[in-house]
């Protein structure tokens, strides 16, 4: 600073000078806030929730394949490989509900593409189905149960908003349950398959008819009987509603 100006400076009180030290002046930048892209909707010009606050009642088929693959609510995500959402028409009249997936599906991605599923896909072709056309097949959990156990009631209660959410854009005109674990948790009682069988229950007013699950039928040979009266009977039920 030369001369006259420190004078002038002294004269108008305004010494000492105070500067940055020369490492500190290269940090002094303040962030810069960074620009925030938000969504808005083209009719109102407000904001569109994303999905991460939306309710799952209110989510669409993509809200609610992304809410799936992120879930982390119960224990189950933690050894999973992936989720698996779901498969088939998303206008199908029919709704196939299995318990959980296996190892198989864990590992690809979609329900009953195992031995039991096997078995799904024949007992679908014996009464003219065809997993994807007018078909849609779901499990009451979304992540493998360890050791292929039973779902807990836990586990079950955390993912039945997603299966709840699926019916109600699928609208399905009837629903068959794929063993006592589907079955019991949609109609929310405790009975045995036995016991449910033959009779046409209700969920939230769709029709829903119980029957084993494939994997029981491969180790129990007699009950394939059983099952396939179980088919003739959605399948006249289905007739009826036409
Ligand atoms: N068993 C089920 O209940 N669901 C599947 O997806 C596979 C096997």
């Amino acid at each position: 600073m030369n001369t006259r100006r420190r004078q002038i400076l002294k004269e108008l009180n305004l010494l000492p000078v105070w500067r940055l030290k020369p490492g500190i002046a290269k940090q002094s930048t303040l962030p810069v806030p960074q620009a925030v892209e938000v969504e808005h909707s083209p009719l109102t010009s407000e904001p569109v929730k994303d999905s991460a606050q939306l309710p799952v009642s209110e989510m669409n088929w993509d809200q609610l394949k992304a809410a799936v693959s992120q879930c982390v609510a119960c224990p189950l995500s933690q050894a999973r490989t992936q989720t698996v959402f779901g498969v088939g028409d998303e206008n199908a009249d029919w709704l196939f509900v299995g318990e959980g997936p296996g190892a198989r599906e864990d590992e690809i991605g979609e329900p009953f593409v195992g031995q039991a599923g096997k078995l799904l896909d024949q007992m679908l072709a014996a009464i003219q189905l065809k997993r994807g056309e007018g078909v849609y097949i779901a499990n009451i959990v979304k992540c493998r149960p360890p050791n292929n156990r039973n779902p807990t009631l836990n586990e079950a209660q955390q993912c039945e908003p997603f299966l709840t959410r699926q019916i109600a854009l699928i609208k399905p005109k009837l629903i068959v349950t794929l063993g006592k674990v589907a079955a019991q948790n949609l109609l929310n009682r405790d009975d045995s398959i036995s016991s449910l069988r033959g009779k046409v229950h209700s969920y939230s007013g769709i029709p829903l008819i119980v029957t084993y699950h494939p994997a029981y039928l491969l180790r129990s040979l007699p009950d394939k009987a059983k099952a396939w009266k179980d088919l003739c009977f959605a399948r006249a039920t289905m007739q009826s509603l036409r």
